[in-house]
């Protein structure tokens, strides 16, 4: 396995590291009219096949907003997993922290509608085998980040351990439990920012959580898509409005908004302006099929943010 911290030596010293914990797939999109119902074949305008995974969305996103990413997760010992090593490589993606699995590389089926809206369902293949035993030799890799990111796609035990490791390793901990699943909350993960979409928020309040995981960290965002996003901090609702895009694909825009905030709380940017950037880099995500085509690089997010916020 390498080691971490020589990854970077060519890459600007003084960007903040953020390391990633999560998943990386294949994605099988198919831009369809509508949804099929059950027993039915519907003929796809569209197909694209290309990285994706939650884990990996964000650590993309946080590095062309220009984070130095590491990536800790579990590739298939296949094929895919091998181009997807050389691809994040070419996205300047530290995935030294990236074991080679005996599974397959995971695999998302995704259907698109007219509306831009999404189903998705994922194999996860060797994303399962990351456990908690196998976080404890991936510690070095959580070295010197200024950012652990967390989501829900890799073993819950893992997710947890490794949030334990972060902590120890002195990083703000952000946490995206997505795909939604309640016994996390239930597990004492230490995190400092929540970052919900409405759906997983409606989880939060229905454990009857919401007022306790407010007390516990800094602040709960709530991503709501077009609609502002809701900033829960220090018992006030703050709201900010994203900037007005026409959405080709949503698939992906959370994960952009998760990795380009963690970049922002990084450089030291205020709660607010962080979600203002991050809300700017998960429109630009929307406009083009694929969770990772349209993912902005600083200088797009720079140039939209100048213009939508004078
Ligand atoms: O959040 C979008 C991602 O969810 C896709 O890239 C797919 O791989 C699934 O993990």
């Amino acid at each position: 396995m390498g080691q971490a911290g020589s990854f970077f030596e060519e890459v600007v010293k003084e960007a903040p590291i953020i390391s990633v914990v999560g998943s990386l797939n294949v994605d099988l999109t198919f831009r369809v009219p509508r949804f099929p119902g059950p027993g039915e074949t519907l003929m796809a305008s569209q197909a694209l096949t290309a990285f994706g995974g939650k884990g990996a969305n964000q650590a993309v996103a946080a590095a062309r907003a220009g984070a130095r990413v590491r990536m800790i997760g579990c590739l298939g010992n296949d094929e895919p997993g091998k181009r997807y090593r050389d691809y994040l490589a070419g996205e300047s993606i530290d995935h030294a922290g990236v074991l080679a699995g005996a599974g397959p590389t995971g695999t998302a089926f995704i259907t698109v509608d007219g509306e831009g809206e999404n189903t998705i369902v994922v194999h996860p293949g060797a994303n399962h085998e990351l456990t908690e035993a196998k976080m404890d030799g991936l510690v070095s890799h959580f070295r010197d980040s200024a950012v652990t990111l967390l989501q829900l796609e890799c073993p819950l035990d893992a997710v947890v351990r490794a949030a334990g490791v972060a902590k120890e390793a002195g990083a703000t901990l952000i946490f995206n439990p997505s795909p939604w699943d309640p016994e996390s909350m239930e597990r004492n993960i230490p995190f400092d920012i929540l970052i919900v979409n409405e759906r997983e928020e409606e989880g939060l309040r229905s454990g009857n959580g919401m007022a306790c995981i407010q007390e516990r960290c800094e602040a709960i965002i709530v991503t709501r898509g077009a609609q502002s996003t809701r900033v829960l901090t220090e018992g006030r609702t703050l709201e900010v409005e994203p900037p007005s895009v026409s959405p080709v694909d949503t698939v992906g825009a959370g994960d952009t908004f998760a990795g380009v905030f963690a970049l922002a709380h990084a450089e030291g940017l205020g709660l607010l302006d962080s979600v203002r950037m991050a809300n700017t880099a998960a429109a630009l995500a929307t406009l083009k099929l694929g969770a990772q085509e349209a993912m902005p690089s600083r200088a797009e997010i720079d140039d939209m943010l100048s213009r939508t916020t004078g």
